[in-house]
């Protein structure tokens, strides 16, 4: 049997540290049961001590998450351990994952300790963490640029104090794979503790976090922490679908496995981008829309003969179909209902209301129904009822005329009625929307793409707002690109107001 890999995903903990990508409680408990459905080994919930929002996160996702290996982040303070520990109460299987940093740049600058007191409070915080668990993970940030003798002190020092995983996070991404790999090589040769798993948490600065990651599984290591599409900070993190493919593809060079369920993937990819508005780019390896299209003549016919000429995976390997759902028009609820299960929804009977309402609207509006649209009607609600909603929307615009937009919104069963003027169609609708709601946000991006082919194929939009150093996103679509640039806007204008009540991660990390 071949050695397994774990798969630490960290899609709701250092993924969502990524611009704009905060999740509610909703969300991320959805994202939560996807990730089980996609059987990662461990599933970092969050960071408790960081906001009360996500301390109850992983509070509900320990208590409703069955699979997975729940682990919550804490950094080596007695308050945090104490805060992630109490939030994973519930979990069957829990994991307090502790960390501090290990270059002197960041000792030095961040921390203010010396090498010493760093690693004595890092065994304190790893024995603490034993009284909640014996399960406990220890990271040091910065590794790639620390000193190596000082790694294999620190290191050793927490696994003789209990630490059963050691993971050495690249976190600005600096490191190149062959010397990753013979840093990660030189450290299970020197931290001699029987029994510690080896893990590395891959940053994707200069491109190399996938790259690094597999350098370390050559040299040994068993344990990958990754997100979903490659999100989190800066240039995001390893990505996971593409180091589970890399493993799987190239198992006669790698010789290990993974416990994913790959089929998973495409779900999981498009769920993460529905709900947290980072658009996956086209070619992106594995998830991009173009990721199994091929255009030259030359390959279509090879592929045409023999998939395997340019094919090194199989579109069904990731659970990407033909996916033309056979509803109609006349499709009643049963029939949605079965091929949202089929979808990974769970939808109660007052979601499955609103979804069957959207899909009857829909299908008014478009011929074939594919699942990606569907995917479109059960975005997640927020927490709590939005503030403000599109109630109507009426644009003119063309050339030699102004473009106008006559907006309703409804706030609190009140309606708001605008009449605004724009360079274009959108910008008028967000004018008016700014004077209805009294915001004047940054717009930081403004994306729009076509779900599916075909005119008739829904637009779907991306807005991402910057207020005061926080960001906001939101993602809608529709027929009309134009209801969808609203819808879209709203949404994020919604989440500026939720996001005001959380609290940025502590300073010190
Ligand atoms: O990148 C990093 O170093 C981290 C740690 C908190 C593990 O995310
Ligand atoms: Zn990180």
């Amino acid at each position: 049997m071949q050695d397994q890999v774990f798969i630490f995903d960290t899609t709701l903990r250092d993924g969502e540290q990524c611009p704009g990508a905060s999740m509610n409680m909703t969300e991320k408990l959805e994202v939560a049961k996807q990730l089980a459905r996609l059987k990662v080994d461990v599933l970092e919930a969050g960071f408790p001590i960081s906001s009360p929002g996500d301390f109850q996160a992983v509070q509900a996702i320990a208590k409703q998450v069955k699979g997975p290996i729940i682990a919550a982040l804490a950094r080596i303070l007695e308050k945090d351990v104490d805060r992630a520990g109490e939030a994973l109460k519930s979990a069957s299987k829990r994991r307090i994952h502790t960390f501090t940093s290990a270059s002197d740049i960041h000792l030095n600058s961040i921390l203010r300790l010396t090498r010493q007191q760093n690693l004595d409070k890092s065994v304190k915080a790893v024995k603490q963490a034993l009284a909640y668990t014996k399960d406990v993970e220890f990271s040091a940030q910065d590794t790639g640029r620390a000193d190596r003798g000082y790694l294999v002190e620190l290191y050793t020092a927490v696994a003789e104090a209990g630490a059963t995983t050691l993971s050495f996070p690249d976190t600005v991404g600096y490191s190149v794979p062959g010397e990753f790999g013979e840093m990660l090589a030189t450290m299970m040769q020197k931290v001699k503790v029987p029994g510690v798993i080896f893990s590395v948490h891959c940053h994707n600065d200069l491109g190399l976090a996938v790259a690094n990651s597999l350098a370390a599984v050559q040299a040994g290591v068993r344990q990958i922490e990754c997100t979903i599409n490659g999100i989190g900070e800066r240039a995001g993190n390893c990505s996971l679908e593409e180091v589970v493919m890399a493993l799987k593809v190239r198992k006669d060079l790698f010789k290990v496995r993974t416990g994913i369920n790959t089929k998973e993937i495409t779900r999981a990819s498009r769920m993460v981008s529905t709900i947290t508005g980072v658009v996956v780019q086209p070619n992106k390896a594995i998830v991009g829309a173009n990721a199994f299209a091929h255009e030259s003549g030359i390959h279509q016919d090879g592929v045409f003969k023999n998939r395997e000429t340019y094919e090194i995976m199989e579109p069904a390997d990731i659970g990407l179909n033909d996916n033309v759902i056979k509803l109609g028009r006349r499709s009643g609820r049963a029939g949605l209902k079965k091929r949202l299960n089929q979808l990974g929804a769970e939808l109660d009977e007052k979601q499955l209301d609103l979804a069957y309402e959207a899909f009857v609207a829909l299908a008014d509006r478009k011929k074939d129904i594919y699942d990606d649209d569907l995917l479109t009607l059960i975005a997640p609600e927020g927490d709590k009822k939005p503030d403000f909603a599109l109630a109507d929307l009426a644009v003119t615009s063309g050339t030699g005329q102004t473009a106008t937009a006559r907006i309703e919104l409804t706030k609190d069963g009140k309606s708001l009625k605008a009449v605004a003027e724009g360079t274009g169609p959108v910008d008028a609708i967000y004018k008016g929307l700014e004077k209805l709601t009294k915001t004047n946000y940054t717009l930081i991006t403004y994306t729009i793409q076509a779900i599916t082919g075909g005119t008739d194929a829904q637009g779907d939009v991306t807005v991402v707002l910057e207020y005061k150093g926080r960001r906001a996103s939101a993602r809608a679509a529709h027929t009309d690109v134009l209801v969808a640039s609203a819808e879209a806007y709203v949404g994020a204008i919604n989440r500026m107001a939720a996001l005001k009540d959380t609290a940025f991660p502590p300073k010190g990390i």
